[in-house]
Formats: C-alpha cells, structure tokens, sequence
C-alpha cells in the first residue's frame, strides 16, 4: 500500500468516509414514523403472517459467525484492488447499517404490533450485516465508529411514500448485488479473495425477504401504484440503477477482481431486479433500449468530467463542475423519458428467489 493511500485510510477517515453524504455514498432517511406506524396489513393478513413465519423462524440466526479464514489473504491484494475493496466495505456497511438506524427507529416508535414485529426483525438482520462487514474493516484496522455515525450523518427526509419504493428497491437490489457476485465466485473459486463472499448467498436471502415485506405493505395499498405515483416509481427505479452503474464505474480493480465487467454485471443485477419488482410494479425500465445503456454511459463519463474538475479546483474548476451538473441532470431527463416495458398484474405478490 502507498504511503498516500495509508494516509487517506487512516481509521478515524473509515468513519469520516461513511459519514460523507453525496448522490453516490449511501444515505441516512428519517421519515413520517406514525404513517408507516398506521399501516394495516388486514388485507393481507394470510400473507403477512406466513412472511412474519419465516422472520421469526430465523434461518440465519448463526449465520454471520465467522470463522478462521478471516484476517488472511487479504494483506497480499495489490494496493488498488486493496483501495477499492476498502472502500466496498465501508460503503456496503454504511448502507447496511442505514437500513438498521431506520429499521430500529420506526421498532421503537411503534404502537402497531405488525410495525413492530417487521422492523424488529428488519432491524435485528441489518445490525448482523453492517457488524459483519465491520469485522472485516476492524480487521484493516479501519473499522468504522458505528455509534458515533448514527450521531453524526446528515439524515435526509422522505416521505412515507418514497421510503416505501426506495427501501423496497434497495433491499431487491442489494439481493441481485449478492447473489450475482455469488453465483461469479461459485463458478470462479480461485477468483474468492476474501472470506466474505462465502458468506453472500445466504446473507442475499435475507436481502430478499425484506424486500418480500415491502412489496407485501405496498399491495395492501394499491393507491401507491397508480396514477401519479407511478411517475415516481419509475423516477425512483431510474434513480436507484443510476446511482448503483455510476458507482460501480468506479471501482474497476474490484470488478476485475470478480472476473466481472462493471457494465455487465450491472446489467444482470438490473435484469434480476427488474424480474423482482414485476411482483409489484406496472412496469420495468427498459434496460435493453440502447439510449438507455448510452445515456447510463454518459452518466459515467460526466462523473469522470466532475471529479477532474474537482480535483483542478478554482473558477475553472467550479465552473466545469456546474456543466457537468447541467449534463447530467439533461441525461438523467433523457433516460426518465424512455418508454417503459407494461407487464400484466401477477396473479400474487410473493415470488420465490430463484436466481
Ligand atoms: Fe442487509
Ligand atoms: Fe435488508
């Protein structure tokens, strides 16, 4: 490792990475909690109940216990694999534990015990996730101070509505993530670099079930599909595979290191997510219109532009960043305004996880 790349991972800047809030970092919501207290889950309650089954059932349990293959290997990556795996971690936790801090929070305001049992749980899960991912930074010597993060991110408002389309798009997500780089690393063992994929495919399970839980709560309330909100829905899926390809883009020695390229692997986790939410949406992104690959593209390359721009700093600096933005947005537009791919309405919500 570089002395520069040393200094940038000093512990104290784990934290300070994950505390770092921009459109690609992960960020911290709170939300209108009596709304989604209010919920009622009557409508489905046959359904609900069997979900809230499998959560106490617990499968996972003694999962995330792990074992003497960790602390290895790990001090022989090459400095850049190194930097960017490093940096996989701290972003994988930081989202992790988002999930946690707003779980827990809507567990303990809640007066509905349905609430209650389902962030309870949700809650319970993504505290195992974020304290795995942890070890594995403690492990550097850069873990992150979780505490002292859940003081100190900036949280961002949204309404009980958008938490609804976006945590249940990022637990799908997350889900495709997971088990795409799995089923990589099972066909390519020698390709495993650190002991903690070993761990994806039954970790992506739970991933998936929190999404089961979302999509559930949504089909109880069909008003959050129609109308209007549908120009949401498509803005939020937009904005999710946005954020996920540019940064992705980003971390080119992790992806090689998977034997994956960036665009193709974003492009089976789009395909994966997007036969997820058919549970539930009207619609998919188009993700095989070729404007869509080439304006995802632009995105990227506009992100390059803003970060040499950043780094030049000055007026000239600052002014290029203000073109980049406007491109960007300009693009972003371009893409929300393909036209999407209608699916009829599955005969039920629950879907197995069969990828
Ligand atoms: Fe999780
Ligand atoms: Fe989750």
């Amino acid at each position: 490792m570089t002395a520069a790349i040393a200094a940038d991972l000093a512990p104290n800047h784990s934290t300070e990475r994950a505390k770092v809030s921009t459109m690609l970092t992960p960020n911290f919501y709170r939300t209108d909690y009596a709304a989604i207290d209010a919920f009622d889950v009557e409508p489905i309650r046959a359904e609900w109940n069997a979900l809230m089954k499998e959560f106490s059932d617990d499968k996972n349990g003694d999962h995330f216990d792990r074992d003497e293959g960790f602390g290895r290997e790990v001090t022989e990556l090459p400095p850049a694999l190194k930097e960017e795996f490093i940096e996989f971690l701290i972003s994988s936790c930081t989202s992790e534990f988002s999930g946690c801090v707003l779980y827990a929070e809507l567990k303990r305001r809640a007066k509905n015990p349905d609430m209650a049992d389902l962030f309870g749980y949700m809650a319970r899960d993504e505290s195992r996730h974020a304290n795995f991912i942890n070890q594995s930074l403690k492990d550097f010597g850069l873990g992150v101070d979780l505490g002292f993060l859940k003081q100190a991110k900036k949280y961002k408002y949204f309404a009980p509505k958008f938490i609804m389309y976006a945590t249940y798009l990022s637990e799908k997500i997350g889900y495709a993530r997971y088990i795409t780089i799995h089923r990589e690393l099972e066909r390519h063992p020698e390709r495993r670099f650190h002991p903690i994929f070993k761990w994806f495919e039954q970790w992506c399970n739970d991933e998936y079930r929190h999404g089961e839980a979302f999509a559930l709560m949504m089909s109880a309330k069909p008003e959050l599909l129609q109308g209007r909100n549908k120009l949401w829905i498509r803005f939020f899926l937009l904005a999710v595979y946005a954020t996920m390809f540019v940064r992705d883009h980003t971390r080119p020695e992790l992806h090689k290191a998977f034997g994956l390229d960036p665009t193709e692997y974003d492009f089976q986790v789009f395909r994966i997510t997007s036969e997820c939410t058919k549970q539930i949406f009207p619609f998919t992104l188009d993700i095989d219109h070729p404007a869509f690959r080439a304006g995802l593209e632009r995105l990227c390359r506009l992100q390059t532009a803003v970060d040499a721009a950043k780094a030049e700093g000055g007026v000239m600096g600052m002014v290029k960043r203000a073109g980049c933005a406007v491109a960007a947005v300009a693009t972003f537009a371009g893409l929300y305004m393909l036209p999407v791919v209608r699916h009829a309405k599955l005969p039920q919500v629950r879907m197995q996880a069969v990828w």
